[in-house]
C-alpha cells in the first residue's frame, strides 16, 4: 500500500515508516557532529519515542555514549494501519544505533502504571545496576487512575474567561479562529493529575526505594513558560497549572535528592518546537511559525536536537546554567528575548493570512509537522508500495 498523510483535528492518524527512519537518521547525523562531553552513563527516558524525549535520547547516545532505556506509549502496525510515528522512531533508533555498542532498550506500554514501573525496576536491577539520569518527557492526554480504574483526561482550557485563539488547520492549510473555553475546578484537577508532577515523583520514589539511583543522580523534566500570546491559553490555563505542579515537585524532589545522593531534580523551560503534542495546542502553530521566522532572521534558531544537546552540555552537566528566581533552567532564553517576542507578536498581529503562509518560518513549521510523522522528505518516494505486514515483523528491542 501507499501511505499518504491522514489528519483529523490536527492529529495525524498515520505515519510513514521510512520517513520516520529518515527523521531519526537526520537527528543522528546532527548528533554525530556534536562535541562529546562527560555526561550520564545510564539513562532512563520516560516518553523517549518522539519530540523532546527522542532528541534527548539521541543527543546523549552520541555526545556522552549513554546507555538508554525508553518507555513510550505507541501503536504497532495492524492490518493496513501503519502504526504511530513513535513506534517507527523506536524501531529505527534501535537499528540505526547498533554500531554504538551501547545498551538501548525499549518498553512500549503505559508509563503511568505500577506494572510498567516494576518492569523497569527489575530491568535496571538486572542490567544497568543503577541509573545516573531520568528524563521525564511525557505529553499525555489521559492517565488511568489506579485507585478507581477510571481514565482521567487532561483539558486544554483557560482559567477565568474564554479566550479566542488562532490555529493552523493542517488538513486544509488555513488559519482558523478557535474558542478556548473556561475550565471547571474538576478540569484543572484532572489536567494536573495527568500532566503535573505526581507520576514523575512516583517514578523517582520507586527507583530510589529499590536503591537504583547512583550517587550524583539527576532527574529532569520539561516545562513551558511562553510569552504574552500564549499566556491565556497555555501558562495561565489548565496546562500552566499542571506545569506549576511539575515545577513544585521538582523543588521537593531536589531537596531530598541533594541530601541523600548529592543529586538534583531539575526543570528546564524549553523552547516551543514542533512535536505531536505542541501542534495540537491552540495558538501554538501560529505562534511557532512566526517565532521560527523571527529566530531564523536573527540567526538564533535551533533544531530540536541542538536545543537538547545545549541543555545537557551547558546547563545540566556544564557550568553555563541559566536559572530564574524559581530555580528553573531557562534554556528558552533565546525565545524569550524581549526583541524576539516583540517581533513575533508584531508578525502574529499584523500579517494577513495569505502573507503568513509565505513566511519562511511558516514553511519550516509545516515541513516539520509533516516530517515528524514521516512525510514530506525529498529523499523518499511516497508512491512506493509499502508492505506493512512485512514491516510488522520488526518489534521493539
Ligand atoms: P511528544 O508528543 O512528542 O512526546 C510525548 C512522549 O510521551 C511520547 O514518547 C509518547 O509515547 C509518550 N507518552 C504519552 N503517554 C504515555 C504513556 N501513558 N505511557 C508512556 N509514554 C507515554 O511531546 P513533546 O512535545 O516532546 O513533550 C514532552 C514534554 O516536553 C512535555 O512535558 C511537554 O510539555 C514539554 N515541552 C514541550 C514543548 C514543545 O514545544 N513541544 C515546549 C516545552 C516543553
Amino acid at each position: 500500500m501507499q501511505i499518504k498523510p491522514s489528519i483529523r483535528s490536527n492529529i495525524f492518524t498515520n505515519s510513514h515508516p521510512f520517513g520516520c527512519r529518515q527523521n531519526v537518521l537526520n537527528q543522528i547525523n546532527e548528533a554525530k557532529a556534536f562535541e562529546p562531553f562527560k555526561g550520564p552513563k545510564n539513562v532512563l527516558i520516560i516518553g523517549g519515542s518522539s519530540g523532546y524525549g527522542l532528541s534527548s535520547r539521541i543527543a546523549l547516545t552520541y555526545a556522552c555514549k549513554s546507555n538508554t532505556i525508553n518507555v513510550s506509549y505507541e501503536s504497532a502496525p495492524k492490518g493496513n494501519r501503519p502504526g504511530s510515528a513513535g513506534w517507527w522512531n523506536n524501531i529505527y533508533f534501535q537499528s540505526l544505533t547498533k554500531d554504538t555498542n551501547l545498551i538501548h532498550k525499549d518498553f512500549v506500554g503505559d508509563a503511568f502504571s505500577l506494572e510498567m514501573k516494576q518492569e523497569i525496576v527489575s530491568y535496571v536491577k538486572n542490567t544497568f545496576g543503577k541509573l545516573d539520569l531520568v528524563i521525564y518527557s511525557l505529553a499525555a492526554g489521559a492517565r488511568r487512575d489506579e485507585t478507581t480504574g477510571e481514565a482521567v483526561r487532561s483539558q486544554i482550557k483557560t482559567i477565568g474567561e474564554d479566550a479566542l485563539g488562532k490555529t493552523i488547520d493542517l488538513a486544509d492549510l488555513t488559519i482558523k479562529d478557535l474558542l478556548v473555553t473556561q475550565a471547571s475546578e474538576q478540569d484543572i484537577k484532572d489536567t494536573v493529575f495527568v500532566m503535573g508532577g505526581s507520576d514523575w515523583k512516583a517514578w523517582i520514589d520507586i527507583l530510589d526505594q529499590n536503591n537504583l539511583l547512583n550517587e550524583g543522580f539527576k532527574t529532569i523534566s520539561y516545562t513551558y513558560i511562553g510569552g504574552p500570546t500564549t499566556e491565556r491559553i497555555y501558562r495561565g490555563g489548565t496546562l500552566g497549572k499542571a506545569k506549576a505542579d511539575l515545577e513544585n515537585q521538582a523543588a521537593l524532589m531536589n531537596a531530598h535528592l541533594s541530601k541523600t545522593l548529592k543529586g538534583e531534580a531539575l526543570i528546564s523551560s524549553s523552547k516551543a518546537v514542533v512535536t505531536k503534542a505542541s501542534v495540537f495546542i491552540p495558538q501554538m502553530p501560529h505562534y511557532v511559525s512566526c517565532l521560527f521566522e523571527v529566530m531564523m532572521k536573527h540567526g538564533v534558531h535551533e533544531t530540536i536536537i541542538e536545543h537538547k544537546y545545549r541543555l545537557f552540555k551547558d546547563m545540566v552537566y556544564g557550568n553555563k546554567r541559566i536559572i530564574d528566581e524559581k530555580n528553573r533552567i531557562r534554556l528558552d532564553h533565546l525565545e524569550m528575548d524581549p526583541k524576539i517576542q516583540e517581533e513575533t507578536i508584531h508578525l502574529m498581529t499584523s500579517l494577513p493570512d495569505d502573507e503568513f503562509f509565505k513566511l519562511k518560518g511558516t514553511k519550516q513549521f509545516l515541513k516539520e509537522v509533516f516530517q515528524i510523522h514521516g512525510f514530506d522528505y525529498d529523499s523518499i518516494d511516497y508512491e512506493t508500495e509499502i508492505d506493512i505486514e512485512a514491516l510488522s515483523e520488526l518489534k521493539p528491542e
